[in-house]
């Protein structure tokens, strides 16, 4: 079988994406791709701040390409000599880290794009892109945000996102490249830290509920924004995948979401299981992103073209992450639960 090439593997996203695809096709068919080797214990991006570095769960020797998805000629070789077939090419800056580093943003997120489309037009190979909720804008209707609606992002992330959704569906319908793409929402997990998003603090919080029985929220209280447990995401991405190609009416990007909760009831759900959390809400910078995007999204369209259907609501998904948790940060947990 030809190979999967999954870039951005260090990330939340990829690292999990990485093992569940070996799990199903084996360590020898799965190449990641990213800045730093998985092992490394430092930032993966040289650039702003990230929280990455965690490795992927996979064997030593799994094949791994150190690479700058910027260097069109690296990727061309890794996808040659892997005899690469398909692409989830995750390789991003998030949106608060995009705002302290706009022009990489634009050169990362755009023209990494640009050199996997393109090399996927000459190897024939099938495409997943992510976009994200930051397509959206402040004059976007920001209740069950439909899948056609205005699109005026705020962000440097977010232009990047919809210019890319963009690209991607004028790559299908010109040269017939088979790219599918998500509006993933916040994404929230227990494996890999999220790398410098607005919506960090929803995994922060379980974290820290564990780790020091409180926190401070970067965003108020009254914040809500889409959500989405990290199963559900690796599932939405494989499913579209897999999905029969004329089932697809969307080639920019589907709309899916799996929930929607405010920063303060995410905190009541957490202290239904940690009764002595607190937590205080000091907004910051990071606010006027997450005022700009919406709270729920109508994502009927990805329902009905691929049976889109999420497993994990808000209560199920914190009993899932505190149960994992325990297992990593053991003795934080148990001196909080105490
Ligand atoms: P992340 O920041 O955790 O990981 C991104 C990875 O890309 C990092 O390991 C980083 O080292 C790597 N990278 C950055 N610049 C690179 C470059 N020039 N060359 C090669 N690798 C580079 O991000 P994530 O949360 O895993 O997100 C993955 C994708 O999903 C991104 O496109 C992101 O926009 C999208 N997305 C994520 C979320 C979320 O909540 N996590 C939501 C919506 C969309
Ligand atoms: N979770 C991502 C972020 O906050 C959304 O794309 O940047």
């Amino acid at each position: 079988m030809s190979s999967i090439l999954v870039t951005g593997a260090n990330g939340q996203i990829g690292s999990e994406l990485v093992d569940t695809l070996r799990a199903r096709h084996g360590d020898a068919h799965v190449i990641g791709l990213d800045l730093r080797r998985p092992s490394s214990d430092t930032a993966a991006t040289p650039g702003p701040p990230s929280a990455n570095g965690h490795a992927p769960g996979s064997s030593d020797d799994a094949p791994f390409v150190v690479a700058d998805v910027r260097d069109r000629d690296a990727l061309a070789s890794a996808i040659k000599r892997y005899d690469v077939g398909t692409v989830y090419h995750l390789a991003s800056l998030l949106s608060a880290n995009g705002e302290k580093v706009p022009d990489r943003t634009w050169d990362v997120n755009i023209n990494g794009l640009k050199h996997v489309l393109d090399l996927a037009r000459e190897h024939e190979m099938q495409v997943f892109w992510p976009s994200s909720i930051a397509v959206f804008g402040p004059s976007t209707p920001r209740e069950n945000t439909p899948q056609n609606t205005v699109l005026n992002p705020s962000t440097m992330y977010g232009v990047t996102k919809r210019s890319g959704e963009l690209l991607c569906q004028y790559y299908h319908q010109r040269y017939g490249v088979d790219v599918r793409s998500l509006r993933y929402p916040g994404l929230i997990s227990y494996a890999t830290l999220p790398g410098g998003g607005t919506t960090d603090y929803a995994v922060d919080m379980y974290y820290e509920a564990l780790r020091s029985g409180s926190y401070t929220c970067f965003v108020r209280e009254d914040t809500r924004l889409p959500m989405m447990y990290m199963p559900d995401a690796i599932g939405a991405t494989l499913d579209l995948m897999r999905a029969d190609a004329s089932d697809l009416t969307v080639r920019d990007s589907y709309n899916v979401t799996a929930m929607s909760f405010s920063a303060g009831e995410l905190a009541d759900t957490i202290r239904e299981h940690l009764p002595a959390f607190s937590c205080s809400f000091e907004p910051d910078s990071r606010q006027d992103i997450a005022d700009a995007w919406p709270a729920t999204i109508d994502d009927s369209t990805a329902r009905q073209d691929w049976n889109w259907t999420p497993d994990y609501d808000l209560e199920a998904m914190t009993a899932d992450m505190l149960d994992h948790l325990r297992e990593t940060l053991p003795e934080d947990a148990e001196s909080i639960e105490r």
